[in-house]
């Protein structure tokens, strides 16, 4: 087993995370493909020469199956994610849209740090980047058109800091990155290329040891919550 870093990437089977995920495995990092799917996670993985783990965020056996599977990982990035209600507005979303949304986004991505940023403590150290979003920030404020994604996000911001300061000195790092509106299934019309949502991932990733923690990133620089 070489030396290199192990990274694990959530609902890396399309998209953003998939992107990552080649990039990464591109960077000599031991790339963990997660998908719920588990055959999408295998297809992928060998495409990467990386390895493939079944994992749905919002499941606590299947979080839990899959950190017994691959044991402690270097990195996490939690980019598994939903956006269940654009074109609705906060007074009358369908509040279970917004609950299945807290579900993946919020709640999963806090179930997977759980599960795997304790190693990191005890082993001093550890990279964790959460995929947040330009909906969510109250500096630009919030984006009411889809408020469940917006607002789910918000949360996951709040997360990032309660992690980075519970984490603070420890030797693990834990940023949120707005990756910008990127052209996936999520925003088929976006102009970005999921492999430059990628680049400020990794940037978050590949952190050195003296980076920032509790930040909100885009591209290299710190924005504004
Ligand atoms: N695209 C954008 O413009 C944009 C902008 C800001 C932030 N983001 C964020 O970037 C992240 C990736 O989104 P994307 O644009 O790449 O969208 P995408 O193509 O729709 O990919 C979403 C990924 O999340 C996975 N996922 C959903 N629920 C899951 C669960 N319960 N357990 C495990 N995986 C689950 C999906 O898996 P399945 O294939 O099994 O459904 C898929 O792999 C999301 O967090 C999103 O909010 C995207």
């Amino acid at each position: 087993m070489s030396g290199a870093r192990s990274v694990l990437v959530t609902g890396a089977n399309r998209g953003i995370g998939r992107a990552v995920a080649e990039l990464l495995s591109r960077s000599d990092w031991r790339v963990v493909v997660g998908a719920r799917d588990g055959d999408e996670a295998a297809a992928v993985a060998a495409a990467l020469g990386a390895r493939p783990v079944a994992i749905d965020t919002t499941d606590p056996d299947s979080v839990k199956r899959a950190r017994e599977a691959i044991g402690p990982v270097d990195a996490l990035v939690n980019n598994a994610g939903v956006l269940l209600d654009a074109g609705t507005d906060p007074l009358s979303v369908p509040l279970d849209l917004v609950e299945r949304t807290l579900a993946v986004n919020l709640l999963g991505s806090w179930r997977v740090c759980q599960e795997f940023v304790p190693a990191m403590v005890e082993r001093g150290w550890g990279r964790v980047v959460i995929v947040s979003s330009g909906t969510a920030t109250f500096h630009n404020g919030l984006f009411a058109g889809a408020p469940g994604y917006s607002v789910s996000k918000t949360a996951l911001n709040g997360l990032t800091t309660m992690l980075a300061a519970q984490t603070r000195n420890s030797g693990v790092l834990v940023n949120a990155v707005n990756p910008g509106m990127t052209r996936t299934r999520m925003m088929p019309k976006a102009q970005r290329e999921p492999a430059d949502a990628a680049r400020d991932i990794v940037h978050a990733v590949t952190l050195p040891d003296d980076g920032p923690t509790g930040a909100f990133l885009r591209g290299r620089e710190q924005i504004e919550w």
